[in-house]
């Protein structure tokens, strides 16, 4: 663990300096890690895990895409690829990754092979959290542990690939074999992750959910919309919106953002654009916005959302329908259009 000052304020978080990936071999070295669900965090976490030399078996349902996928992967039918009941029976360690929804309806089936000494390991707050509603309570003789990759099963795995990693969330909810902190350290490293940070499931899954539905998904597309709207009444072509809300954006300066923070983008525009977030703050604006959403996330009702909505048995053809509006509406359309005319893509 290494203490280090973040913004002033001093936290404790976890690197591969301190915790090396031969710590972890040593840690988890007689386990069997089930990674049950081959959805988008499960092929990041099962590959990684894998490339790393753990032993990784996978439990996912037959006679799907999913099923498939872990084939062309690689993963072996009877040898490392199982149906999700005899995964779980096989592995010492369950990484319980389907879908939020998919958890509340194979909960039955998991708790039945958690024996004593085993560890339950989440990417997610919600089952545990909000466990008046998906009714996940694990015994007491499991370890309950999390890690949370903060972003998409995707990038976990390319950005491994690439040597580099994604940060990561860590917790212990229960610890039952006195092992709960090494294995889910252990588990954190071997996934990828770049450094690990503390957190408890419901800090967790309050932040996660106000996230995504905050600035990574909900906001972001909203103030992309509104914009791109205002600046095509105003009688300005696609290509213009499209360019001046998103393509600036994601080419020239998140990247800016990314490598060196905001002070360093500004410094870099021209002084006009500079004067922007001190002419126009918009902060005062979306304070509240963002406060609503954490609360409306803390008192259940957010998750009752989307519990509601994901364990529809349309859901699927619902969410089909919803994707293909917005990629038929006109701004994603004229985005479709000027990513074939980056010069990376031509040819
Ligand atoms: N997506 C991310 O990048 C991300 C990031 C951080 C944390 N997490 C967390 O990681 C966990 C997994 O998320 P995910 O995005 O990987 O989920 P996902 O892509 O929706 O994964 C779905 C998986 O669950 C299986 N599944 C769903 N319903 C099922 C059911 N009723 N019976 C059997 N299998 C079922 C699917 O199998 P089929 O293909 O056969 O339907 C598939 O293997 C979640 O807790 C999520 O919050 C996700």
């Amino acid at each position: 663990m290494a203490t280090m000052n973040f913004g002033g304020v001093q936290e404790t978080v976890v690197t591969r300096d301190e915790f090396p990936l031969s710590r972890a071999a040593e840690v988890l070295k007689n386990e069997t890690i089930a990674v049950i669900g081959y959805g988008v965090q499960g092929p990041g976490q099962a590959l990684n895990l894998r490339d790393n030399g753990f032993s990784v078996i996978i439990g996912q349902r037959k006679n799907s895409k999913s099923w498939d996928k872990a084939v062309a992967d690689g993963w072996v039918p009877d040898r490392t690829l199982f149906e999700i009941e005899e995964a779980c029976q096989k592995g010492s360690i369950i990484q319980f990754l389907l879908s939020d929804a998919g958890q509340i309806e194979l909960w039955p089936t998991v708790r039945r092979h958690l024996t004593p000494g085993k560890a339950l390991y989440f990417s997610h707050g919600f089952g545990i959290t909000y466990k008046e509603k998906t009714g996940i309570v694990p015994p007491a003789d499991v370890d309950v542990i999390l890690v949370a990759p903060k972003g998409s099963g995707t990038s976990l795995r390319r950005l491994f690939v690439a040597g580099r990693g994604l940060n990561s969330s860590f917790a212990v909810f229960q610890d039952a074999t006195g092992r709960a902190r090494e294995r889910v350290i252990a588990l954190g490293i071997g996934v990828g992750s770049g450094y690990l940070f503390e957190t408890d499931f419901r800090k967790e899954v309050f932040s996660d959910l106000t996230g995504e539905r905050g600035t990574l998904m909900g906001a972001i597309q909203g103030i992309f919309a509104a914009q791109y709207q205002v600046l095509r009444e105003q009688g300005h072509t696609p290509s213009e919106a499209f360019n001046e809300t998103v393509e600036e954006l994601t080419q020239s300066l998140m990247p800016l953002v990314a490598e060196n923070g905001m002070d360093w983008m500004y410094a870099n525009c021209s002084t006009t654009a500079q004067r922007a977030p001190f002419l126009r703050p918009m902060f005062a604006q979306k304070l509240p916005v963002f406060q609503k959403l954490y609360a409306e996330v803390a008192n259940g009702n957010e998750a009752q959302r989307s519990i509601d909505a994901n364990s529809k048995p349309d859901y699927r053809a619902c969410l089909e329908r919803e994707l293909a509006e917005l990629r038929e509406s006109e701004m994603w359309q004229a985005g479709a259009t000027v990513r074939k005319l980056r010069p990376e893509n031509k040819e």
